[in-house]
């Protein structure tokens, strides 16, 4: 498969670059030393909870995850990272959903904390899928993400407009190993506006700087 020139969105993108994912996060300092500890830190004590994993990929949260928790879901629309977590982590329940239509195989009610790790930038509609996390969470449950940062360098360097939703079309990856992936900037009355409608309280937002940039946000919120 060509993927140089595709424009692939987030699903697709990881689907066809599984193996180059995995690599990648287990030797990265901006996985290993900036994203992994803060949700981490964010989620908090998961000791006996009920947790979902949303847009788990390769399982790099579940380490710690199925140390602590009671139960652990975990959902992706790649198969081959689905695969990759059924394989490493049999007790892992695992279900293939695109966020895009929601979370409706999952029951209401069923979690007490929901982490969506370097997902959501993938999703345009941010409202709909939120009152889905609402509605799977139980009241007081909590929703702990990360996320592209509206000034990330990519979007910087390609939205035209920083105050709408927009599509970027971007090439990731090495010199000569570069591959075209799809994502969404959006503003930050965009990020904060869906947890608010969908009846989130935001405890937490963090903006910490990856070499000087604000490279992702991280955001915990309590289901009202
Ligand atoms: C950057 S990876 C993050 C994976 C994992 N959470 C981590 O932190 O390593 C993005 C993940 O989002 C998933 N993804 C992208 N778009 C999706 C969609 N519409 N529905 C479900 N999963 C999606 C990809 O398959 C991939 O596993």
């Amino acid at each position: 498969m060509d993927v140089r020139c595709t424009g692939l969105t987030g699903s697709e993108l990881y689907a066809a670059h599984a193996a180059r994912y995995v690599e990648m996060i287990r030797k990265k300092q901006v996985y290993l030393d900036y994203e992994r500890p803060m949700i981490r830190e964010l989620a908090r004590d998961i000791s006996g909870k009920d947790v979902l994993d949303m847009g788990c990929g390769p399982g790099a949260h579940l380490p710690w995850l199925t140390e602590k928790a009671a139960l652990v879901t975990a959902v992706d629309a790649s198969e081959e990272f689905l695969q990759i977590v059924r394989r490493d982590y049999p007790r892992v329940e695992t279900t293939r959903i695109d966020l895009n239509d929601g979370l409706s195989p999952l029951q209401s009610e069923r979690f007490d904390l929901v982490i969506s790790s370097l997902v959501l930038h993938y999703v345009n509609d941010w409202y709909t899928l939120l009152e889905e996390v609402h509605r799977v969470l139980r009241p007081g449950g909590r929703f702990v993400i990360s996320t592209h940062h509206p000034f990330h360098p990519y979007a910087v360097r390609s939205v035209a407009n920083y105050l709408t939703i927009s599509v970027v079309d971007d090439r990731f990856g090495p010199p000569g190993q570069e591959v075209d992936v799809r994502y969404y900037h959006r503003p930050i009355a965009e990020v904060l506006n869906p947890f608010l409608r969908a009846h989130f309280a935001i405890e937490r937002i963090e903006e910490p700087p990856f070499e000087n940039e604000p490279l992702f946000l991280f955001l915990a919120a309590r289901r009202l």
